[in-house]
């Protein structure tokens, strides 16, 4: 019988970024261009021409949905050439494509991997999510909080006012009352349209985006993914799945979820070391979008991390316009 062999994250995380990369500039394209679909279709099928290149017997456990309703990178699909580790994967080839087809702030191409049965398999429905960066003590803000408390317990534990933390929120009718209340405690809010991967994300980073905390409402498999990133980054996110019916219930029932009210902490959805690469789309306050120069090159710009090590590589990559169909000749 052949040997195990061990997920050897420092090797594959190179090999990672080119999987982002490549879903990010394949969506390059049809930025600006109104057509979500052909945006994510486009960003889908170069992801899994990379993945399937990897050393890796990979299992997609969250991806484009269920097998019946995506015919790529779909739940359960296997991807890698098969020799090498096996692996739990995460992915959004195109998270925020209202974002990319629109063109506006902060579409990225999202991957994480880690060691088979590492991370949560959270079904295709909402998760209540809070997150803040890295530096406070555990629990300092949690789910059980109102939004009042969460904002003047992070002020407290920042050593500021209330009005001096900015929290980030997704705009949607369902929040409306919870934006409400963050305005009455005298915070800042920066509404976003979508992408609330990077919205967690911006809390690892304040200092640059000057984030402090996200709440609200949004995609579970988007938590997971986020669960990935701040384990690698650093600071905390929970997360309590959400359902509007029977069909959603048993959605999480067939993905092995027991405990419909439980509240996940960033270590029970991403249970070991995982590696996480983001590659921006669209330009944003944590990773600039794909650039095209006149002279003929693109430019990417990712965010490679490990969480074992908690080494953060910020790479730059570029590439003739020729090389990629549809931009150039070729
Ligand atoms: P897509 O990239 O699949 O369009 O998702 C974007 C997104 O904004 C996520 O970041 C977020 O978790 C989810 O949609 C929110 O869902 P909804 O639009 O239903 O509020």
């Amino acid at each position: 019988m052949s040997k195990p062999v061990d997920f050897n994250d420092r090797m594959l995380s190179l090999g990672l970024a080119r999987v982002s990369e490549a879903a990010a500039l394949a969506s390059a394209k049809l930025i600006g261009r109104g057509d979500e679909k052909a945006a994510d279709q486009a960003a889908v099928d170069a992801m899994r021409t990379q993945l399937n290149k990897l050393d890796i017997a990979g299992v997609v456990v969250i991806g484009e949905g269920e097998r019946d309703e995506a015919p790529m990178l779909y739940i359960g699909e296997e991807v890698g050439t098969g020799d090498g580790p096996g692996v739990d994967i995460a992915l959004d080839p195109l998270e925020g494509t209202t974002l990319t087809a629109k063109d506006m702030p902060n579409a990225l191409a999202v991957i994480a991997i880690g060691p088979r049965g590492s991370m949560l398999h959270a079904p295709d429905v909402y998760m209540e999510k809070l997150a803040i960066g890295p530096g406070y003590d555990e629990g300092v803000v949690t789910l059980d909080m109102s939004p009042t408390e969460r904002v003047r317990a992070l002020a407290a534990a920042k050593g500021c006012s209330a009005a001096d933390i900015t929290v980030c929120i997704l705009e949607r009718p369902r929040h409306e009352r919870m934006i409400a209340e963050v305005r009455g405690t005298g915070a800042a809010i920066r509404l976003i349209t979508d992408g609330d991967v990077a919205g967690v994300m911006h809390c690892a980073e304040p200092h640059i985006t000057g984030i402090d905390m996200y709440m609200g409402s949004g995609g579970a498999p988007e938590g997971v993914l986020a669960a990935a990133a701040l384990k690698c980054m650093g600071g905390q996110i929970f997360g309590r799945l959400l359902f509007r019916n029977d069909d959603e219930r048993g959605r999480a029932e067939k993905a092995g979820i027991t405990e419909m009210d439980k509240i996940y902490a960033r270590d029970e959805m991403v249970t070991d070391n995982v590696i996480f690469s983001a590659t921006g789309v669209t330009s944003g306050s944590l990773l600039p979008g794909i650039k095209r120069d006149e002279v003929g090159w693109l430019t990417t710009e990712t965010l490679l991390m490990r969480s074992r090590t908690g080494s953060v590589r910020r790479m730059s990559y570029r590439t003739p316009v020729s090389s990629l169909p549809g931009l150039g000749d070729g």
